[in-house]
C-alpha cells in the first residue's frame, strides 16, 4: 500500500547536499529541512553552509550540519563521509549537487587545469561520494542516491564541452551505480535545463532572450527541482532507479 505523505515526510531522515549552500541545493537543503529531515550542507565555502544552516535551525528547527567540501578532491570527500556518520550515524539520502561550468573563449584556449576541475567538480567527486555513501547505505539496508547532471549531457553545446561530457559521465555513474548497490540503494539522476541561479548570471543576453522561446516561456525557478528530488529521496519512488528524469521547460524537446 502507498506510505500516506510519503512524498513530504522525511522525518529522521539524514540528507547529504554538496553544493548545498546556494541555487538549486539551497533550495533543496530548506524543503528537505521543512518534510523534517536533518541535513548535511556540504559546500567549498564553510561560512556560506554556516549561515544557511543557522537560518534552518532557526526558522524550521530541524538539525543542519554545516560542512567545508571541496567535492573534486577526495581526501576531502572521505573528510565529508566521515564527518556525516561520526555525527548522525547514518546517511538516508546523498543528493551529488555541487557543479561548474567556467567560461572559456575557444576550444583550444580550454587549459589542462580547467578540463581537470570541471572533470574532478563535476565526474570525480561524485564517484568518490556514490563508493562511499553507497557502500555504507548497502550495508544499513537502506538508501538514495540523487546525482545533478544538465541538458549538456544529452544536448552537447561547443560551449560546454568538458562539463557536458563530466555530466554525461554522470547519467553513466547513475546507471552503474544502480546496479552496483542494488536492491538496497536506489540511484537516479535530475537533468536540468536553464535554471536561473547564479550560473545564469553568466548568461549573454541572447541566452536570456532564447529562454522566451521554450514551450514553457522562461528559465526555470530553483525551487522548481525540489518535487523531482523529493520523488527520489521519498518512498514514493521505491521502484524506480536507474532513472535520469530532464526538468528543463521543453528546452530539448523545443531545439532537437
Ligand atoms: N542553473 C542551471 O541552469 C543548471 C543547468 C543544468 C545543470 N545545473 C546543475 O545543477 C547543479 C546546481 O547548480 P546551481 O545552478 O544551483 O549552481 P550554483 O552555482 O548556484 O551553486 C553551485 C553550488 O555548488 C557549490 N560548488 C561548486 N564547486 C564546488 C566544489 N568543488 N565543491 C563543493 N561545492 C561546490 C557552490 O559553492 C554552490 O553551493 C550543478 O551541478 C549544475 O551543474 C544547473
Amino acid at each position: 500500500m502507498y506510505p500516506e505523505n510519503a512524498l513530504t515526510d522525511l522525518s529522521g531522515k539524514v540528507v547529504t547536499i554538496t553544493g548545498g549552500s546556494r541555487g538549486i541545493g539551497k533550495e533543496i537543503a530548506l524543503a528537505f529541512s521543512r518534510c523534517g529531515a536533518n541535513v548535511v550542507i556540504a559546500s567549498r565555502k564553510k561560512e556560506n553552509c554556516t549561515a544557511l544552516a543557522e537560518h534552518i535551525t532557526e526558522t524550521i528547527g530541524t538539525e543542519a550540519l554545516p560542512v567545508a567540501c571541496h567535492v573534486g578532491q577526495w581526501d576531502q570527500c572521505d573528510e565529508l563521509f566521515s564527518t556525516v556518520y561520526d555525527h548522525f550515524g547514518k546517511c538516508d539520502v546523498l543528493i551529488n549537487n555541487a557543479g561548474m561550468s567556467p567560461l572559456y573563449k575557444s576550444l583550444t584556449d580550454v587549459s589542462q587545469d580547467l578540463f581537470d576541475k570541471v572533470i574532478n567538480v563535476n565526474l570525480r567527486g561524485p564517484f568518490r561520494l556514490s563508493a562511499l555513501f553507497g557502500q555504507q547505505m548497502f550495508n544499513d539496508g537502506n538508501g538514495s542516491i540523487i546525482n545533478v547532471s544538465s541538458i549538456a549531457a544529452a544536448q552537447p553545446s561547443p560551449h560546454e564541452v568538458p562539463y557536458g561530457a563530466a555530466k554525461a559521465g554522470l547519467h553513466s555513474l547513475t546507471k552503474s551505480f544502480s546496479r552496483a548497490y542494488a536492491p538496497y540503494v536506489r540511484v537516479n539522476c535530475i537533468m536540468p535545463g536553464p535554471f536561473l541561479t547564479d550560473i545564469s548570471d553568466a548568461w549573454s543576453d541572447a541566452t536570456h532572450e532564447s529562454l522566451k522561446h521554450l514551450p514553457l516561456g522562461r528559465g526555470g525557478h530553483p525551487d522548481e527541482v525540489v518535487g523531482a528530488a523529493l520523488y527520489f529521496a521519498s518512498e514514493a519512488s521505491s521502484f524506480t532507479t536507474g532513472a535520469v528524469l530532464k526538468i528543463d521547460g521543453g528546452s530539448i524537446a523545443s531545439t532537437s
